[in-house]
């Protein structure tokens, strides 16, 4: 059905649970129809991770759209830059929406730059992008190559990654300024299939291989990026230094520090993290082999219990017993994993797979949103995966 420009009618159906929304105000306690509705603005919607926030959002029971914003727009309809979404009649304008929650997907750097306008008007930022995920200030000129504008405002971001920082999103609700940096696709994966192990202070040494369909790149034309080139293909990129390594090591670094032995010595594998990048001739996914040499030697059935204890009650993350492939999550937010002792050398291979524009991007950003907002964790992200 064709809607009217900046309004979809997402009141019909879905669940009538009102209340207090946690924090942020008024604004993001209103209701329609006694349900709670977030209003949401995007930015960088023209691009692949904005077309999929898109998407999914137009289906989410909770969450109304305020407005979508591109450089150098001006209501230009959506099927300009997403085709699949022209019925929608959403247009795409030059102004930053005002609303609850503003999803800021832009190459690095960008949102840092717009991040203190957003949240001075009170609303929550959540960053697709790289610019709020890293603590320090100083690991930005070392891995992305610029100084980060606003250092205050990093420090008080919270590492969206809802299966181990939960809590902390929940609590950035109440705060005055609300700030998630998303995490990077290979880093997701990579970081949900380890971070058992990491707690348990397991990871002696670790080589991370990982290969990613062409849509992790994002839609700007690149020559290396032309079907002609990736095609019947596969090449390994940034070696010895890609950005999301960054991530792999603040993240499961801190899971060691919080794990069973107490510190970061707890995994010495974690320290400076042997992580190879592939582009592979598909449009989604990702797939994370991860070869863990351990602290000391475990059993097959010490690794079932950690990893279904860490991950029993995720409602996106999937412990399986046959090796997972893109396929098996392909347009879902689910997160697959295989973990096996191997019986000849005693080293652990952990396998992981997303579909980088959901779970490594637009999914994993909508179930952010959801856990700010105290909303069903789920909301919109129910989607099984498509096959074949
Ligand atoms: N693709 C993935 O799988 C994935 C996964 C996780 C995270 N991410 C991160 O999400 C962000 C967006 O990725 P993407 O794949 O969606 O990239 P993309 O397809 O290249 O889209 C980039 C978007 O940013 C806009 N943009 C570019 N430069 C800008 C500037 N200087 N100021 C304002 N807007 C600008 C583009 O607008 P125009 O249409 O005007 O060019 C477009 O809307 C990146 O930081 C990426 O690392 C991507």
């Amino acid at each position: 059905m064709p809607v009217s420009a900046g309004s979809v009618p997402q009141d019909a159906g879905g669940d009538s649970t009102a209340g207090p929304v946690r924090g942020l105000g008024p604004k993001a306690a209103s209701t329609r129809s006694g349900r709670r509705t977030i209003t949401v603005g995007i930015v960088g919607a023209t691009g692949y991770a904005g077309g999929e926030l898109v998407r999914l959002l137009l289906h989410h029971p909770n969450v109304r759209l305020a407005g979508l914003y591109g450089r150098n727009r001006d209501k230009e309809p959506i099927a300009a830059s997403h085709p699949n979404l022209g019925a929608t009649g959403l247009v795409i304008d030059r102004a930053i929406p005002e609303a609850d929650a503003i999803f800021t997907a832009l190459p690095y750097g960008a949102a840092a730059e717009m991040a203190g306008e957003i949240v001075a008007r009170g609303s929550a930022l959540l960053d697709v992008g790289p610019d709020f995920r890293l603590h320090d200030p100083a690991d930005y000129p070392r891995w992305y190559k610029f100084d980060h504008p606003a250092p205050e405002l990093l420090a008080q971001a919270v590492y969206g990654l809802p299966e181990l920082h939960r809590e902390e999103i929940r609590e950035a609700a109440d705060r005055p300024t609300t700030i998630i940096g998303l995490p990077g696709c290979y880093s997701t994966a990579t970081i949900l299939t380890l971070a058992p192990l990491a707690r348990a202070g397991l990871i002696a040494d670790l080589a991370v291989d990982a290969k990613s369909g062409v849509s992790g790149a994002g839609r700007e034309p690149k020559p290396d990026l032309l079907f002609s080139e990736v095609n019947e293909s596969v090449r390994a990129y940034g070696m010895f230094g890609h950005r999301h390594t960054a991530e792999m090591e603040q993240e499961l670094g801190e899971q060691g520090e919080r794990g069973a032995m107490g510190s970061r010595d707890a995994n010495p594998g974690v320290a400076t993290v042997d992580f190879l990048p592939h582009l592979i001739p598909m449009t989604r996914g990702i797939l994370t082999s991860c070869h863990v040499r351990t602290t000391r030697p475990v059993t097959q059935a010490e690794l079932d219990t950690l990893y279904g204890e860490a991950y029993r009650d995720e409602p996106f993350v999937q412990i399986v017993a046959d090796a997972p492939a893109t396929k098996h999550v392909f347009g879902s937010n689910l997160c697959r994993i295989w973990v096996r002792v191997d019986p000849r050398s005693g080293k652990v291979l952990a396998l992981g797979v997303i579909d980088n524009l959901v779970k490594g991007a637009a999914g994993q950003a909508v179930q952010a949103l959801n856990v700010l907002f105290g909303l069903p964790e789920a909301a919109g992200l129910e989607q099984y995966p498509i096959a074949p």
